[in-house]
This record gives C-alpha cells, structure tokens and sequence, in this order.
C-alpha cells in the first residue's frame, strides 16, 4: 500500500481508494455529497449554499456514476466479511439504493436518523431525518461472519430502543471554533463505529467532511484512513484529529499504545 493506516489525505478519494490495498478495509463509513442544488433545496437541508461554495465539494452532475465509480473502487479495497454504512438524504437516495445493488453488495437495514430542525417552510414539510443504509459484502449464506456488536450498555431493555432502526439522536449545537455546515453528531458515527467493528479493525471514510467518523475511531481504537477533497474543510478535520488526540492523551488513555498494538 502507498498509502499510511491511522493518515487522513487531502486528496479525491477517487485517487485515493485505488491506493488502498485491496481487501483490507473491514468498515466503510461515509457521508456523501449530497449532489443537490442547494439554491432550491439548501433550506431544507440546513446547508446553506453561502457557506457550502466556500469550503465544501458538490457533485453537480451524474451522481450515479459517481456513486458507481466510488463504491467500486470501496468493493476493491473492502474485505470479503466487510460492512458499511452510507449517510444520503433523500434526493439521491435512488441513485445510492442503485448503485450499491449493481456493484454487489447486500442492504442488511435501511436506517432513518431523525434529528431536530427548527426551519419554517411555507408549502412542504420540513425535512428532519437523514438515511442511513447498512449493508454488506457477504451474501445470505455467511452472514454469520458479519460484525455486529451488541454493545452491552444498550442491549438490555431499556437501552433496546437503541437497536432499532429509527434513530433518534439531536445534532451537535456547534459552539466557538470552526463551524462545518455538514457536520455529522459524534453519537451517530461512534454508535455505527462500535456496532459495525471491532477493536484494531480498518474503517474507511472516503467523505470525511470535518472529521467526526475518524474521531470516532480514534476513541474507540478502531484504525483509519480517510479522504476529503476541499483544503479549508480537511484542515477543520485535522484540528479536530489533533484535539481528540489531545484530550485522550490528557485522560491518560494511552492512545499511540493502542494504534501500535492494532496495526
Ligand atoms: C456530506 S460532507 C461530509 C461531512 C462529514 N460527515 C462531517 O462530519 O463533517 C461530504 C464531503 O465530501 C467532500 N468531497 C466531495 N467530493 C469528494 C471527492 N471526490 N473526494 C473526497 N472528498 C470529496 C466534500 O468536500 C464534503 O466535505
């Protein structure tokens, strides 16, 4: 592999997934772009297009190809028992649900994560949920061998709400620092991070926006490597890395311990 495990690239992850090594990632995590036009629909979204032309990457034409493109190249570097979860919301949704079906891989759940959105719309209903589509490499026959972890704090009732597949997690107020209009909550990437991989495993974010899936596997041990295309919003991420690192070291989690043991 030319590339580092636990490295995050400033680069298109088109370029980047065919540098992966092939059958090595265990969990594919990612938030798309969304590929809409944020001047009909921005409100909607809570991405303002303002913000968004400055810092953050559209893909404006053939979603579908695009998505085809990168979830092939994804298939190459993942494991044959590998997992993942892609975050669409409902414009693309088809093209996603489309792509992942032509490549190959199997739709074990169909999630909806439903947030809080305090937008006024004059003649539609306000969009509060997002989707998030869990699926596998591994056909019916093996799906023993899929990673599913019932983490034990939420397996008993009443924490069985946690294992169903409407989700109900608020997203972060974003206080001071730099503010990212696309910013996925912690509770929503550690919650697939520990479910869907174990200690030392490779998760793989080819969208990493600001960050927060690799977070996520910062604090949970799990290795990484991540890709995002636009420079201003890869450098809100890598202040992100280096804070988390920061505060787990200061905690006197001894994090360099735990990459060195799981690579
Ligand atoms: C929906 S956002 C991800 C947000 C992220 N989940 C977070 O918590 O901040 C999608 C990201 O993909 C980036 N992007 C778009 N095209 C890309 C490409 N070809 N390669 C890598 N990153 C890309 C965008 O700049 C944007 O930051």
């Amino acid at each position: 592999m030319t590339l580092s495990i636990n490295k995050v690239y400033n680069k298109d992850c088109l370029e980047g997934l065919d540098q992966l090594d092939s059958e090595s990632v265990d969990l594919l995590l990612t938030d798309p772009p969304f590929g809409i036009d944020f001047d009909k629909v921005g409100s909607q979204y809570n991405r303002k297009q303002k913000d968004l032309g400055q810092i953050y990457t559209e893909v404006k034409e053939d979603y579908y190809n695009f998505t085809l493109q990168w979830l092939q190249a994804a298939w190459l570097a993942m494991k044959p028992t590998a997992s993942g979860f892609i975050f669409s919301g409902w414009n693309q949704l088809f093209n996603i649900l489309n792509a992942l079906s032509t490549v190959g891989f199997r739709l074990v759940n169909h999630i909806i994560w439903k947030y809080q959105f305090g937008v006024f719309t004059k003649k539609r209903f306000v969009t509060s949920h997002y989707h998030i589509l869990y699926f596998t490499k591994l056909p019916e026959k093996d799906d023993k061998l899929r990673t599913f972890n019932r983490i034990s704090e939420y397996s008993s009732s009443p924490g069985k709400l946690y294992f169903e597949d409407v989700w109900r997690i608020k997203r972060d107020y974003q206080k001071g620092g730099e503010k990212t209009p696309t910013r996925l909550p912690l509770a929503v990437t550690d919650k697939c991070v520990r479910i869907g991989s174990n200690e030392g495993d490779l998760v793989l974010e080819p969208f990493m926006g600001s960050g927060s899936v690799i977070l996520s596997c910062i604090k949970y041990n799990r290795r990484y490597i991540g890709f995002e295309i636009s420079e201003k919003i890869f450098s809100v991420a890598q202040n992100r890395i280096q804070m988390i690192k920061q505060q787990l070291n200061e905690k006197g989690d001894n994090l360099e311990r735990w990459l060195a043991n799981k690579r």
